[in-house]
């Protein structure tokens, strides 16, 4: 049976995980390359010297015969790599977020629907070990259900390293559209709810290096009446991060200290928090790699699209609130 056939979109840092893990996955190959800069499209093209290379996914969606095209560019202005994936009859492999409009989100989605084209997004973080670990926790024999929650994200991420992509440094609202959207996504994943009023501040402190709001501050109400605290920030004034999810559940609480682990949880009258045991993994590839077992799924054997378009705007919505209510809309309704 032929592999899967990517056509990968846009060659920064992101896709270098695409590539990895698409070169191990025994059902994928890369049939096509496609970026706008002529140095990075010739580097990648001698690295793979099989794929079709080219400036734009028209042309090369014209002249190579493939199944999926996995965008790996800036979520801004993708219009023109949608209408070319719909116009070529190819599923689409998306990088959160969809886009950095609600709006363009949202025409994205219509497109793929009217093309009747598979359309998911990389939210890698659904399939990190700890995120499924600490879903399970909330079960009704166990903690229970989640009542009250505290989410803190605290980074110094110095955008001018080489390694970083450059165009979150002159978003309007970069924590929210490139960082916090993983959070909010993580939040109705792992309490299955959805959020229905949302009340926040977005701003940023005299030291951030991002010309938008590095900053956000919100308080989350979701169905069932769970309440959820969070900031984040890309500019907190210590390299050393700070990760805490803290959930109060009704019969105690689960913590997760680490982005990718240090999991435990508490009984009320504890003294001490148990850890949870988790796989060994590697950060930021077994979660495309577990994102990717399901995509390809879908295409073999008809199981659920994983992270579908559709799904991701409720997370969407999530940023749009916040920007909404902090620029003076008070707290805003998501249950309509
Ligand atoms: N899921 C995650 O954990 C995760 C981590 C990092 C980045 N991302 C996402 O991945 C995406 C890409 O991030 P990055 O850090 O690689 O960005 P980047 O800006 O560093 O690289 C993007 C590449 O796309 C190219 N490009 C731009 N427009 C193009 C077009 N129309 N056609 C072809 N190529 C084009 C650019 O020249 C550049 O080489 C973003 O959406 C980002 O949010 C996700």
């Amino acid at each position: 049976m032929t592999p899967i056939r990517f056509i990968l979109v846009g060659m920064g840092p992101r896709s270098r995980i695409w590539r990895r893990v698409l070169e191990e996955h025994p059902d994928c190959c890369m049939v096509g390359l496609v970026e706008t800069n002529p140095d990075r499209l010739s580097k990648v093209m001698t690295e793979i010297p099989n794929a079709v290379g080219g400036f734009s996914l028209d042309e090369v969606a014209a002249s190579v015969e493939a199944d999926i095209a996995l965008l790996c560019t800036p979520p801004g202005r993708r219009h023109s790599q949608v209408a070319a994936a719909c116009a070529a009859g190819l599923g689409i492999l998306a990088e959160k977020p969809l886009a950095d409009t609600f709006e363009d989100a949202e025409s994205h989605v219509t497109a793929a629907t009217e093309a009747g084209i598979p359309l998911a997004v990389g939210l890698n973080f659904r399939y990190l070990a700890v995120t499924r670990a600490l879903k399970a926790l909330f079960s009704p024999d166990r903690l229970g259900s989640p009542e009250f929650g505290r989410f803190t994200y605290e980074r110094w991420r110095d955008g001018r390293l080489g390694h970083l992509n450059k165009y979150p440094m002159s978003m309007k609202q970069p924590m929210l559209w490139e960082q916090s959207i993983h959070h909010f996504d993580l939040m109705r994943f792992v309490y299955d709810a959805e959020p229905t009023r949302i009340s926040a501040r977005t701003f940023n402190p005299s030291w951030s290096m991002y010309e938008g709001d590095a900053n956000v501050g919100a308080l989350i109400t979701f169905t069932g009446g769970l309440e959820v605290s969070y900031q984040g920030t890309w500019a907190s004034n210590w390299q050393r991060m700070g990760f805490e999810w803290r959930t109060e559940c009704q019969r105690g609480i689960a913590l997760q200290a680490d982005m990718f682990g240090a999991l435990g949880y508490a009984h009320r009258d504890d003294s001490e928090l148990t850890s949870v045991t988790l796989p060994e993994s590697e950060p930021w590839l077994d979660d495309a790699r577990g994102l990717l077992a399901d995509f390809v799924g879908h295409f073999r054997d008809g199981t659920p699209l994983p992270c579908p378009g559709t799904d991701h705007l409720h997370s969407l919505r999530m940023v749009e609130a916040c920007i909404r209510s902090s620029g003076g809309e008070g707290t805003v309704s998501l249950s309509e």
